[in-house]
């Protein structure tokens, strides 16, 4: 059968990991949902505009995924850690509401409510996957820098949301995993800023990561639900 597949987000990664799953699940249904329109060389590949602060957008984008179809993997991949304005903080006296705000309804607040939207949207007669790009250093026990509080903490959170959503979806859906993946240091719009420090062979492209990202997701099971994994499969604590 074909694979139904949603990506959200359609940034260096997200568009990655959707090249990588159209040259691996031949013929499969693939929306990539971004603000932005997205060409594709892969016709099996749709871009699709999706407005993340409108919770009707939303609701829609994901009656659209699932138009044809229950849906087998939905990622997330949508992320921000700095823009024109905001950088991550140094230290405390860089800290803002403003910022904690606008990193958490990115980070933390929107994966939440895509989930709301397109968990229920789920395969439920075969395994299906819901995950989302989180990162090592939303690790509480990998911290050993300090600094970038809000992102950190904002994907600390994330990480607590993708728990609480493995545990009430094992009760629903006993075939669906919902899992986080950090997918590596990553050459894009994200990571440009502290690229300068990471030395050539940490730094990976896109394609990469989204190839490593492809393999450990196609080796997840039940049991693995709730958890949260690096682009090699290992595991990463909270
Ligand atoms: N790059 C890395 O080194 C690295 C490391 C660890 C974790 N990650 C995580 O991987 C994910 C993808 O990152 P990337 O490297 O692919 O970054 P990217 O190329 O900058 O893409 C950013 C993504 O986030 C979305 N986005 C950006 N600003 C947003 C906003 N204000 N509101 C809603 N969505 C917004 C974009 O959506 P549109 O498609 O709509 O533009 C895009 O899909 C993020 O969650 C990031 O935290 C990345």
């Amino acid at each position: 059968m074909k694979k139904n597949i949603a990506i959200i987000g359609g940034g260096a990664i997200g568009k990655a990991l959707a090249e990588t799953l159209a040259s691996t699940e031949i013929n499969a249904e693939i929306n990539v949902f971004s603000r932005k329109s997205i060409t594709f060389s892969n016709k099996n590949i749709l871009s699709k505009i999706i407005d993340y602060s409108n919770e009707d957008s939303i609701v829609a984008a994901a009656n659209t995924a699932a138009i044809n179809s229950a849906i087998d993997l939905v990622i997330v991949a949508t992320g921000v850690l700095h823009n024109d304005k905001i950088m991550p903080e140094k230290s405390l006296n860089q800290l803002s509401a403003e910022k904690f705000q606008y990193i958490f309804a990115v980070n933390t607040t929107l994966p939440a409510i895509i989930a709301k939207y397109f968990l229920p949207k789920l395969q439920t007669k075969s395994r299906s996957i819901f995950a989302v790009l989180s990162a090592r250093v939303g690790s509480i026990s990998d911290n050993r820098l300090g600094g970038w509080y809000a992102y950190r903490a904002s994907k600390a959170a994330l990480n607590m949301i993708i728990k609480n959503l493995a545990i009430e979806t094992s009760r629903k859906n006993h075939n669906a995993i919902v899992v986080a993946l950090h997918p590596g240091t990553v050459n894009s719009n994200l990571s440009k800023p502290f690229q300068k420090n990471i030395a050539k062979d940490k730094l990976f492209e896109p394609q990469y990561s989204a190839t490593q990202l492809v393999k450990v997701i196609n080796r997840l099971k039940t049991k693995h639900s709730g958890k949260f994994y690096d682009w090699e499969g290992q595991e990463i604590k909270p």
